[in-house]
């Protein structure tokens, strides 16, 4: 509900490229792509890459694997890219302008699709030959440009509270916090025992990269407010937002959260959390199956806790596949993305990966709740999740905000200052 609010708002806004609401404009009549070829011409048969970043659980080449079993003449090589999410960004689109075919098949952050999909780096997709009633929630949506498929859903991304249930027992805790007041009160616990005096309470991603905006939209959502109002226009300077910024410019400066935190992308914070410097990490599901591993029966997972009165609202999060304009075997490229965004593909990301699924059914699946018993959390943690702003210039808004609040997240500015830059900066962006 929240989310269709947003999406139907935002399409009013010159500013905004919506997805779904904005149907007009397709892009499947047959217009020659930037490679000269076809929209809707999937022809070649042959090898083909798939590019996406770093893989933490190194299981993805046995997914590869079982297709090249099947496809001796097609089979798919996989190229790993960084762990970070604006690397990632940068590799796919220095290959879309020197129109590499060395990037085939490409694993498209959510909020990349508008983007690559308005620059042409993606084929557009035969949308009516995905089974759209299977998935989950606001996924199917991420794929979508003016109506028009470019990149289809494979995984999606719900962040989650993980939580070093070790320490909690130790300080006779048993329940995770439900909102930040507890966590704080439950760090203090924590901090009284030896040994762990000096341990960070809480942790996200709050490096300067594409990981700070869902972090920074996660505090601002939770507050009440907004980047943009429902006709479109920025209005990221209210009281709400500033409440909500308030609670990660504030946990900085008591020390609640640590200053290393300004270093963290996903790995760096979820390797503090396994050395037990930082009680409280938020992350994606990704990180379970390595945690299981790397400190099996220390730590649990929860929702976001509450910030006040609002329920904590993730970023909605993902990867779709995506096929670029300049791979040379699309006809290979579709099957194979038809397989990857499949049930089978999925479950097996799921199973080996912790990867969040794009299908309802593998949510409520008993097997799967056994291994996984925060699914249904999860589950609800996706159907709420807030998308980020949905715009052409993604690259200019995400990098407006980064800019604009890292020095309140530094300390050097106010919550309050940092909103009034920001607001300046996203009134000056123009499609
Ligand atoms: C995860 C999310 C993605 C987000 C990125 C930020 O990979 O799935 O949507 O942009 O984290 O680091």
């Amino acid at each position: 509900m929240r989310i269709k609010k947003l999406l139907a708002g935002l399409a009013l806004s010159g500013l905004v490229i919506s997805m779904a609401a904005c149907s007009s404009g397709g892009s499947s009549g047959g217009a020659s792509t930037a490679s000269g070829g076809k929209d809707g011409d999937f022809s070649g048969h042959g090898p083909i890459t798939y590019v996406q970043g770093k893989d933490n659980a190194a299981k993805m080449q046995g997914l590869l694997d079982k297709w090249n079993e099947k496809h001796p003449d097609e089979k798919v090589k996989y190229i790993e890219l960084s762990t970070s999410a604006d690397e990632q960004r940068q590799a796919m689109i220095n290959n879309a302008q020197t129109k590499s075919d060395a990037f085939c098949v490409e694993s498209v952050d959510v909020v990349w699709v508008g983007e690559f999909a308005a620059h042409r780096m993606l084929m557009p997709l035969p949308k009516d030959q995905f089974p759209e009633d299977k998935f989950f929630g606001p996924v199917w949506q991420t794929g979508l440009y003016r109506d028009n498929m470019y990149a289809v859903p494979f995984s999606s991304d719900g962040a989650m509270l993980y939580y070093r249930s070790d320490f909690l027992k130790e300080a006779g805790i048993t329940e995770p916090p439900k909102n930040w007041d507890e966590m704080k009160t439950q760090c203090e616990a924590v901090r009284k025992l030896p040994g762990h005096e000096n341990i960070g309470c809480y942790g996200g991603q709050l490096a300067k990269y594409e990981g700070a905006t869902c972090n920074i939209s996660e505090a601002i959502n939770a507050g009440g407010g907004v980047f943009f109002d429902k006709d479109g226009k920025a209005k990221v300077n209210s009281a709400e937002a500033e409440k909500g910024l308030d609670y990660l410019v504030e946990g900085f400066k008591s020390g609640f959260i640590p200053k290393e935190a300004l270093t963290y992308k996903e790995e760096e914070g979820r390797a503090a959390f396994e050395a037990g410097r930082v009680l409280f990490y938020r992350n994606w599901p990704y990180q379970y199956v390595l945690n299981e591993k790397a400190i099996p029966g220390k730590f649990g997972v929860a929702p976001l806790p509450a910030m006040g009165d609002h329920p904590g609202a993730s970023t909605l999060g993902g990867h779709n596949v995506g096929i670029s304009s300049y791979c040379k075997n699309k006809a290979t490229a579709l099957d194979f993305v038809k397989w990857f965004s499949s049930e089978e593909s999925q479950q097996y990301l799921l199973k080996e990966e912790s990867l969040a699924p794009v299908y309802d059914k593998l949510y409520t699946d008993p097997e799967n709740i056994k291994q996984y018993p925060y699914l249904p959390t999860l589950a609800e943690s996706i159907k709420n999740a807030v998308p980020r702003p949905q715009v052409a210039k993604y690259g200019d808004v995400t990098a407006a905000i980064q800019d604009a609040i890292y020095p309140a997240l530094q300390g050097e500015k106010s919550s309050k200052d940092a909103l009034e830059d920001l607001q300046k900066k996203l009134e000056s962006l123009k499609d």
